[in-house]
């Protein structure tokens, strides 16, 4: 956790837009999820803070990748360029999953001397890894619920629960080898039985497999979905951990792998964004403050992630109700309507906490703004 102190005097040191990155605060992210959830080996989804020092720091602290683009893989394999060929071809093996169903082919064609762990969920992605990727280890992406979930991924991706086992048996009939199930309930899910539905659903594919007579299949792969703390409505981690391994540990033997896709709850509560006044009117008889930061830039986690991030004034006063707007020329650009804030002035520095998840991972530099400067800390 950084001080409001800190903060501070970081965004006077480096300047604003201001996007800080407490690596502390990833390891111990990873060490929660390690302790609460010791049978399942965390594959940090880089797609949520693509970004090659946090990428090192979860490397260094030994987390396995779940990657989704070539970009993605290539800041993984910076960490291990260097290892002997066999050495970084047996790391692949065990700690890189390339966890988006559907693949371009020259993707594919790429990954395959790495002879990837790559998901699937229909036949075209069969067809398409037989030709283009056939030393791919496969892993059947299921349809599970998403309900609670503050992202739905359901409606885009996932065999259906009848389809699932027919797609299992097409691959192995193609002579590929599937190695287990995936799903995903769905990002911030604070509906934890989203879990409990999704696990008996794979064991009953595996069962179904089992009986059809696939025997292959030994990992289960729970996806991402962990909420961060973004308010008091999320339950603590220990408690959905605590559902999860007893669900696990009833349904899977010991000999099946279970890995798992966590990717906001790693980085999530690791950022902070600082920011600046640059103007302030009174609209509609409300203060509206104008900021160096807004929903193109480091909060477009608003728009994408349909996430909020409160704003808040280093200074102390009454407050009243107020708007925070961008500095682009789109009215689409408001951070917030109610707000409740102290009276500011230019210059004065605001911040948002908890936003280090889907939020510069897609920043654009609409309107000629620049996303916000990212600070590492505690590396
Ligand atoms: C396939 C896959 N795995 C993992 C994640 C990470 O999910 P989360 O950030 O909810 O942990 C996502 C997010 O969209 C995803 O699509």
């Amino acid at each position: 956790m950084i001080s409001k102190a800190r903060l501070k005097k970081l965004a006077e040191e480096h300047g604003t837009p201001l996007l800080v990155i407490d690596h502390d605060e990833l390891r111990k992210n990873l060490r929660t999820f390690r302790k609460y959830l010791p049978r399942v080996q965390p594959y940090f989804a880089v797609k949520a803070g693509s970004d090659l020092a946090i990428v090192r720091t979860l490397f260094k602290e030994g987390a396995s990748f779940d990657v989704a683009s070539m970009p993605e893989f290539d800041l993984v394999y910076e960490n291990i360029k260097g290892m002997p060929a066999h050495e970084r071809q047996q790391w692949i093996w065990d700690k890189v999953i390339y966890a988006n169903p559907v693949k371009p082919v020259e993707t594919l064609a790429e990954l395959d001397k790495y002879k990837p762990l790559v998901t699937f969920d229909n036949l075209d992605e069969i067809e398409k890894i037989k030709q283009f990727a056939p030393n791919a280890g496969l892993v059947l992406r299921l349809k599970v619920s998403n309900t609670g979930a503050m992202v739905e991924l359901s409606s885009k991706f996932g065999a259906s629960p009848g389809e699932a086992v027919d797609l299992i048996l097409e691959a192995d009939r193609q002579g590929l080898v599937v190695e287990g199930v995936s799903f995903h309930v769905g990002s911030q899910t604070t509906n934890f039985q989203n879990y409990v539905e999704a696990l008996n659903l794979t064991a009953d594919i595996y069962a179904e497999a089992k009986s059809r007579g696939y025997t292959k299949m030994n990992l289960v792969d729970i996806g991402g979905g962990f909420p961060a703390p973004y308010d008091a409505t999320v339950g603590p981690f220990r408690e959905l951990a605590k559902i999860i391994n007893s669900e696990i540990n009833r349904l899977f033997p010991k000999e099946i792998e279970i890995l798992a896709e966590p990717g906001r709850f790693f980085v999530a509560t690791a950022g902070y964004a600082i920011s600046k006044i640059i103007g302030k009117a009174i609209r509609d008889g409300k203060p509206s403050y104008y900021i160096n930061d807004g929903v193109y830039h480091t909060y477009s986690g608003q728009i994408f992630d349909h996430c909020r991030y409160p704003v808040k004034a280093f200074k102390r006063g009454p407050t009243k109700l107020s708007a925070v707007f961008g500095p682009t020329c789109d009215a689409l650009d408001v951070i917030s309507q109610a707000e409740n804030l102290p009276d500011l002035k230019r210059n004065d520095f605001v911040y948002s906490e908890m936003i280090g998840a889907y939020t510069y991972a897609s920043a654009t530099s609409f309107n000629g703004f620049s996303p916000a400067t990212v600070l590492h800390v505690n590396e």
